[in-house]
């Protein structure tokens, strides 16, 4: 429950859409977020009643000791709307500790989690244009830049 609290404190200040990584669950109660949000959320990794669009997806959380300082989502495969798009990670850092490495080394994390889950090559990630932070912690970590459009970068890294 301590847990469950700590990820409604980050997840309710979480902005609905920032640089792209969208989060509906911005501003919503904590009895809301316990008793549906967090059910919801724990049953993307195993998808029950989902469109068949839907792509099964895991949230990690990371802690500097007692702090919940990240988060990071794994879409474990791509689709078409992926591969063209969000690819298989999404993360953020709260933002009173931005700045200090944690999206590097949070997303150093994922992806020794996400080796073990994807079946393709390499994890692809998008970002921004204009989201230098998040570009820097996704070189940081050995990704190539494989394409781009008006608004965005596709990035790789290799498994
Ligand atoms: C992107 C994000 C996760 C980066 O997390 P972070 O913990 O600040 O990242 P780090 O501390 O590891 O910093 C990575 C690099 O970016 C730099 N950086 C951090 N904030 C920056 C900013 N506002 N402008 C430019 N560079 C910035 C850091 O200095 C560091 O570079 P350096 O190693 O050369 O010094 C965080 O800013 C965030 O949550 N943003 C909102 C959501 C988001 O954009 N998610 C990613 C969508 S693709």
């Amino acid at each position: 429950m301590q847990d469950a609290l700590a990820q409604w404190e980050y997840t309710t200040a979480l902005p609905a859409d920032e640089n792209g990584l969208t989060n509906p669950y911005h501003g919503v109660s904590c009895e809301e977020y316990v008793g549906t949000v967090l059910p919801k959320l724990i049953s993307f990794e195993h998808p029950v009643g989902m469109p068949e669009w839907f792509v099964p997806e895991t949230y990690y959380y990371l802690w500097d000791g007692d702090r919940l300082v990240g988060e990071f989502r794994i879409r474990h495969y791509l689709t078409e709307a992926l591969r063209n798009g969000a690819g298989h990670i999404g993360y953020s850092i709260r933002k009173d500790m931005r700045g200090k490495g944690y999206g590097t080394a949070g997303l150093k994390l994922t992806l020794e989690i996400a080796r073990g889950i994807v079946p393709e090559d390499e994890i692809y990630l998008r970002v921004n244009k204009d989201n230098i932070a998040s570009q820097k912690v996704m070189l940081k970590n050995g990704a190539r830049t494989a394409g781009e459009d008006e608004k965005h970068y596709f990035m790789r890294i290799p498994k």
